[in-house]
């Protein structure tokens, strides 16, 4: 093997005396992809905070070149040719992409935005990226965001490329796309650091993987000589595949669409004209490509975005269309949304007040002004332990803290806690590792089992085809076609790309 790029041994890290990483070791080669992976919580964010100036480590060596180096920040990390795409990307929303290099870049690096824009776009074209540079980033889709953080980067210099489960917040397409675009980069050169759950593009794309657990990196390895089941067991022991269990009793429509429509953030109408009907006791899945007004979609039935046009009704209670969150809580709709972050829980907030939120509305806890705060701990402790919520050192911890999949548990939680009537889950194992994904899916069938009407909006194809009960295709704001399960996948995909 040639000499690393970046090599770190022995790190580790401890927050509030609990370690984080308890010496990993994990070296990335120019020219290669090499996979980092591991369950939600054993550290691989932490270790690439590491060697991205974020953390700084309680103890370990690292090198770049060859040579001993301290980062002791971001920018020393920079200055180092290390670049990272962080799991939750850190723009400012408001600020166009060349706003947001330009910031990032410092002052002395460019004269100017118009300097910037161009170096940009010198550099998306050099790799293929189409992205809207001068609107607000907060009005681009995930996938675009995502590209406004690689070109940020790869901007600033980077060689050493870490990317930090880039394919969660993709389409199968875009996620070849983009993994593609990693391996060019490495052919010429780039060192990339690849984190993911999603072993299909690992085998595909990495020449090496290491795999972390509880903060140790376990085991290094060449994916192209091992099977899906063996990396599945290097990463979480032995797990039985998920099999499909279909609906047994499926009741009246619980919720029904006329004709939604609705608009994205900058006044574009993605939403175009969705009808269709949940039933009790089923889960109905809508597939489709990103970008097609699923976010929108999911967004005005949480309550979060007014639909501009068309009617919701919940059966027993009537039009609903223009109530607002809260009162489509107390309706029974429980709903996990796609980003967490913004959505899902308040970071801030600990981890037993982000529990406690919805039982205090529903005054489950003894109302708004004298909230029974040990019966608070106890449930969210129950919970937390039900769920398998990992990496919880107290319930007094910011959720912030938690880490990615981790939050999503707490999210999932919180949200049936209350048995609900309908559930509305977008992308809902989004960034969780196999088991807990698994864990998800089986709550999401057992609020079926019980009579809920469940309503899945995934991207992933293969999360459809596996819980769906009915499977709508939505194209172009609309449901193009709905399929009855088992359903062909070629079908569908044809469907997905045919339509709008
Ligand atoms: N700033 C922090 N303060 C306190 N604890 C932290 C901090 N950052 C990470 N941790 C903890 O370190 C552990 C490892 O988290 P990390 O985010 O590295 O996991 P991960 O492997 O990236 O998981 P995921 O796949 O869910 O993203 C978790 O228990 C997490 O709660
Ligand atoms: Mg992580």
């Amino acid at each position: 093997m040639t000499q690393p790029a970046l090599d770190l041994a022995a790190v580790s890290k401890s927050f509030d005396g609990f370690p984080a990483l308890a010496g990993a070791s994990f070296s990335v080669a120019a020219g290669e992809v090499h996979a980092l992976l591991g369950e939600n919580g054993a550290g691989k964010s932490s270790l690439m905070n590491v060697a991205a100036g974020l953390y700084r480590p309680d103890s370990g060596v690292i090198r770049v070149d060859g040579r001993e180096v301290a980062i002791d920040g971001p920018v020393a990390a920079k200055r180092l040719g290390i670049g990272m795409v962080h799991q939750h990307y850190k723009l400012v929303k408001a600020f166009s992409a060349v706003e947001n290099i330009l910031l990032a870049c410092g002052k002395g690096r460019f004269a100017g935005a118009a300097a910037v824009e161009q170096a940009i776009r010198r550099q998306a074209e050099a790799i293929g990226f189409q992205v809207d540079l001068r609107r607000p980033v907060g009005a681009l889709s995930v996938a675009e965001q995502q590209r406004v953080e690689i070109l940020k980067v790869l901007v600033e210099g980077a060689r050493i490329l870490i990317l930090d489960e880039p394919s969660a917040v993709l389409t199968d397409k875009e996620a070849e796309a983009l993994l593609g675009m990693m391996r060019q980069l490495a052919a010429q050169g780039a060192a990339v650091v690849l984190v993911t759950h999603k072993l299909g593009e690992v085998k595909r794309f990495a020449d090496r993987v290491t795999v972390m657990r509880g903060g140790r990196t376990i085991a290094t390895a060449d994916p192209k000589a091992r099977t899906v089941a063996e990396l599945t067991s290097m990463i979480v022991g032995e797990l039985v595949a998920e099999k499909r269990h279909p609906a047994r009793d499926v009741g009246e429509p619980i919720l029904t669409l006329e004709g939604v429509a609705g608009c994205r953030a900058d006044g574009h109408r993605v939403l175009a004209d969705a009808s269709f009907a949940l039933r009790r006791g089923e889960i109905y899945g809508i597939a489709g490509v990103g970008g097609n007004g699923q976010t929108e979609l999911a967004e005005i039935l949480m309550g979060v975005r007014k639909p501009v046009q068309g009617r919701i009704a919940i059966d027993g209670t009537g039009d609903v269309t223009h109530d607002g969150a809260s009162r489509r809580r107390d309706l029974g709709l429980a709903s996990i949304p796609a980003d967490r972050q913004t959505y899902g829980l308040a970071g801030e907030l600990s981890v037993a007040d982000n529990y406690a939120v919805q039982a205090v509305r529903s005054g489950g806890l003894g109302g708004w002004m004298r909230v029974d705060g040990r019966a608070a701990q106890a449930q969210a402790a129950t919970a937390v332990s039900a769920f398998e919520v990992q990496g919880v050192r107290g319930l007094r911890q910011k959720a912030s803290l938690l880490s990615g999949g981790n939050a999503q548990k707490l999210v999932i939680a919180r949200e049936f806690a209350s048995q609900p009537r309908i559930v509305v889950a977008h992308s809902p194992s989004r960034g969780l590792d196999m088991r807990a994904a698994g864990a998800v899916h089986r709550r999401l069938r057992e609020a079926r089992d019980a009579g809920a009407g469940v309503l899945l909006i995934s991207e992933d194809l293969d999360e459809v085809m596996l819980l769906s009960d009915r499977i709508g295709v939505m194209s172009g704001g609309r449901i193009v076609r709905e399929f009855d399960t088992p359903a062909d996948r070629q079908a569908i995909g044809t469907a997905m790309v045919h339509h709008g």
